[in-house]
């Protein structure tokens, strides 16, 4: 048995949904702890694509259970629609879902409140994807949130969804915009509770009876470090805690019970929305990283930024998260570059900095390291030696400079595209 939180170490989409899939083979249990419908993997199933947003890709291993927990926030017509693309493919068996009563719901007026803030605000905005994913935590911490529970029961739902509404009218007015119907929105909600009640229960309970049968239980982080709201290039972040210490809260366990902190890294960096971003590629390398990487939002569909390996980030997200071994993944996407660089430290204002500063961040001037590239196609690589010399030394620089061991390289989609040296699950 063996708990295993498994984090992004950058600004998200650092291909976290081929390793949890990779994993999931020996896992009893896949929880995701925060974020919402502002996460999204691409999956094939059979040869069809389904971009899920909510259910951890777990779900295509018949065996694994899935948990949405208290830390998460969850949009429900997202959530059925997954669940009903899921059914007609027969994955959704009994047991096969477990969604907290805890958790916070999305309400229709959150994306509204999103989309009309962001359109405001001009070269400040955030770059969300649109969901509502902050207007329904900042609920959640104001303490007047809708939960999952809330969803079974008119009279209560009624009550909190008026009250919350009532916060929200002058800010929805003074942006131009207009509150969907109450009664529409307490019959779409019953409805969708009605549909879910089967699957609402209390997850941080059904984890700690797993953890007391000694199952194998894998804590999936949404977004990445850089995005974290505490940790992160704040204010340009998610509004959740996305490193690992966030697992424990947001599914219900104590810290004593995880045995390891995988860490995902690309080979490069990449990020989407607005914010600092220290090794951005502007011209010609960046487009290239773009098309090779198939770097679009599986979310919003938005071109990614794209930039060389921010090691001063990366050292800070091994020391934030407990990182105890990283996953480098997408390494082939480097493949026919003359040179390639690594971003060791920053210059700000003549000083030189080894880690992330508390802000400054556009001021900050990347320091470089040149490296040869290689040529050959490494995707049939299944081992270390089978790379390339100069690939052989990128990945144990990148080892160096974040001073954290590389347990896993990924050097191609396909599952089996994987060079893997340390699996955490197998102790
Ligand atoms: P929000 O989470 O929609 O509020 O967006 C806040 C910031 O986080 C924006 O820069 C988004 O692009 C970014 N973000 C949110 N979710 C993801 C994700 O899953 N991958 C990458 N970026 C994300």
């Amino acid at each position: 048995m063996s708990i295993v939180v498994i984090v992004g170490a950058q600004w998200g989409d650092e291909g976290k949904g081929k390793i949890v899939d990779l994993y999931t083979q020996h896992v009893d249990v896949v929880v995701r702890f925060g974020g919402g419908a502002n996460a999204g993997h691409t999956l094939v199933v059979d040869g069809n694509k389904i971009v899920l947003h909510l259910i951890p890709s777990g779900v295509l291993h018949p065996k694994t259970r899935c948990v949405l927990a208290q830390g998460t926030v969850v949009d429900p017509a997202v959530l059925l629609r997954e669940m009903d693309e899921i059914a007609a493919r027969g994955l959704l068996g009994p047991g096969r879902l477990s969604i907290s009563d805890r958790a916070h719901i999305v309400l229709p007026h959150h994306p509204l409140i999103d989309g009309l803030r962001e359109g405001e605000a001009g070269k400040n905005a955030i770059g969300t994807t649109k969901r509502g994913i902050g207007p329904a935590y900042e609920d959640k911490i104001a303490r007047r949130g809708v939960r999952m529970g809330d969803l079974l029961d008119r009279a209560r739902l009624t009550d909190k969804v008026e009250r919350n509404r009532a916060q929200w009218q002058p800010v929805i007015v003074a942006l131009g915009g207009k509150l969907p119907p109450l009664a529409e929105t307490i019959d779409d909600y019953l409805a969708h509770g009605e549909r879910l009640k089967p699957y609402i229960t209390d997850t941080s309970r059904f984890v700690a009876e797993a953890i007391a049968r000694k199952e194998s239980i894998l804590l999936e982080g949404a977004q990445g470090t850089m995005l974290d709201v505490d940790h992160g290039t704040y204010p340009f972040v998610t509004s959740s805690s996305t490193i690992a210490g966030g697992a424990c809260a947001g599914a219900g366990i104590g810290p004593t019970v995880i045995d390891e902190v995988v860490g995902i890294t690309k080979a490069y960096a990449t990020r989407v929305g607005g914010g600092p971003f220290p090794t951005e590629l502007h011209g010609d390398e960046g487009s290239r990283l773009r098309e090779v990487g198939a770097e679009f939002g599986a979310t919003t569909g938005r071109p990614r930024r794209c930039g060389w390996l921010d090691m001063p980030a990366l050292r800070y997200a091994v020391r934030v998260n407990g990182i105890g071994s990283l996953a480098l993944t997408k390494l082939d996407v480097l493949s026919g570059l003359g040179e390639l660089r690594l971003c060791t430290a920053y210059e700000l204002n003549g000083q030189t900095l080894s880690e992330l500063p508390y802000d400054d961040f556009d001021k900050l001037v990347p320091v470089y390291e040149t490296m040869p590239g290689w040529t050959e196609d490494i995707t049939k690589c299944r081992s270390m030696n089978d790379l390339p010399v100069s690939a052989r030394s990128y990945v144990a620089r990148i080892e160096e400079l974040a001073g954290c061991k590389i347990g896993l390289v990924s050097v191609g989609a396909d599952r089996n595209e994987t060079i893997m040296m340390h699996d955490p699950f197998k102790r």
